[in-house]
């Protein structure tokens, strides 16, 4: 008699590795609930202590909590006085909020290319684009990595220019030993739900002092102004820029962890450079970023996929890397070849650097949650998509 057919077991599949995720406790969980069913849900106490603690973190500096890292920029470029015929200097290699803050507020953003290892602005040509009109300068901490704020304070004072830092990834690093918000001009910081730390939706602005932190509080609603229980007066237009409580509550539940969200991020970078520096791996040309385990927080780990590959288009490659149940992400295309700025004059060429990175930069999964073993997964993954697409 023919012994009965033994099912073969399935092969166990793999769950689906986004390429990024919140870690969010059941503590924080609990304590939204709280608020929830306090009876005051938007902004209140939960803001206050929230200010307060980033206040702490950044040193004692004045914090104001918002509801997006864009609008924090939106209104340090207002409280500098920055308006019409301004001229503003930033990367074309961020995300689109960067520029566009610029001209919400009526001004000219001036690009300047990025240095191709960093990625990040090249403060050599912001120098060079410094104009009669130039106002401000707001650099972006790409994927964590801070620009040189000793040469970028240097440019901006010796042409008298405020800085708008766009920390909106650069959380947690630091630069030479001092954290990233604790000095410095204005400093933006965003809690999207893929930053460092989240609120869901949110931000935070680093002031100067007491008189900036009073105007910021005016810009973010309606530009209002209040004296005692009743006075209320308007001198000028605000948005509606507020953070609630709930959304509070969980940056209040993430605080805590950052330092540790911190180390796992790093630690998993150390694993991405251990797997990329294998030398079969390694011969694919894959760009790699800058390996800095002093001040990088690791907000993202960002290849460069090699341009010469023929037949195949980074959306391909996200593509398959998407059916091998990895999700991968573009932090960003090159912003001056966006319509909105092609309308306004620039064009492809203008930014060569940028424009590179624009087209091949890929950021592949990291966050906190993640294990070793998924970093070889997606690593050995990226590697087969490119090997089978160069044999
Ligand atoms: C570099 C950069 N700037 C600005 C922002 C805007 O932050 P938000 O989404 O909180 O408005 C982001 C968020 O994605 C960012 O990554």
């Amino acid at each position: 008699m023919p012994s009965p057919a033994v099912a073969t077991p399935p092969r166990p599949v793999e769950p689906f590795l986004p390429f990024t995720r919140p870690t969010i406790d059941d503590a924080t969980i609990a304590g939204v609930a709280e608020v929830l069913r306090s009876g005051w849900i938007t902004s209140g106490p939960q803001v206050k202590a929230f200010e307060a603690s980033l206040s702490e973190y950044f040193g004692g500096r004045p914090v104001r909590a918002f509801n997006s890292g864009t609008c924090t920029m939106e209104i340090a470029l207002r409280i500098a006085g920055v308006g019409p015929g301004d001229e503003v200097i930033t990367t074309p290699l961020s995300w689109v909020a960067t520029a566009n803050v610029v001209l919400a507020v009526g001004a000219r953003p001036v690009f300047a290319d990025i240095d191709p290892v960093t990625r990040n602005i090249d403060l050599g040509r912001v120098e060079a684009a410094v104009t009669p009109r130039t106002r401000a300068i707001i650099p972006v901490d790409l994927a964590g990595l801070p620009v040189d704020r000793d040469r970028l304070g240097a440019i901006a004072r010796r042409h008298k220019l405020r800085v708008v830092e766009d920390a909106a990834q650069s959380f947690g690093s630091t630069w030479k030993g001092r954290r990233i918000g604790s000095f410095g001009d204005f400093v933006s910081v965003s809690f999207h739900a893929n930053k460092n730390i989240t609120t869901s939706e949110g931000g935070c602005l680093v002031l100067n002092d007491e008189r900036e932190a009073a105007l910021a509080e005016r810009y973010r609603l309606q530009g209002v102004a209040r004296t005692g229980h009743d006075g209320m007066d308007v001198e000028f237009p605000g948005g509606k820029f507020n953070m609630t409580d709930v959304a509070a509550r969980i940056g209040l539940g993430q605080l805590p962890h950052a330092g540790e969200f911190l180390a796992r991020r790093r630690e998993l970078a150390r694993g991405y450079f251990e797997e990329f520096g294998e030398p079969s791996v390694r011969s694919l040309g894959i760009g790699l970023p800058v390996q800095d385990f002093t001040d990088c927080n690791w907000h993202m780990f960002q290849v460069m996929l090699p341009e010469a590959l023929p037949g195949v288009t980074r959306a391909a490659v996200m593509e398959e890397m998407r059916s091998a149940g990895i999700g991968t992400g573009v932090h960003y295309p090159a912003i001056h070849l966006f319509t909105l700025y092609r309308r306004m004059g620039w064009k492809e060429g203008d930014f060569p650097h940028a424009e590179h990175a624009g087209r091949n930069i890929l950021t592949l999964p990291l966050f906190p949650a993640m294990g070793r073993s998924d970093v070889t997964r997606v690593v050995r993954a990226l590697s087969s998509v490119l090997r089978a697409h160069a044999a």
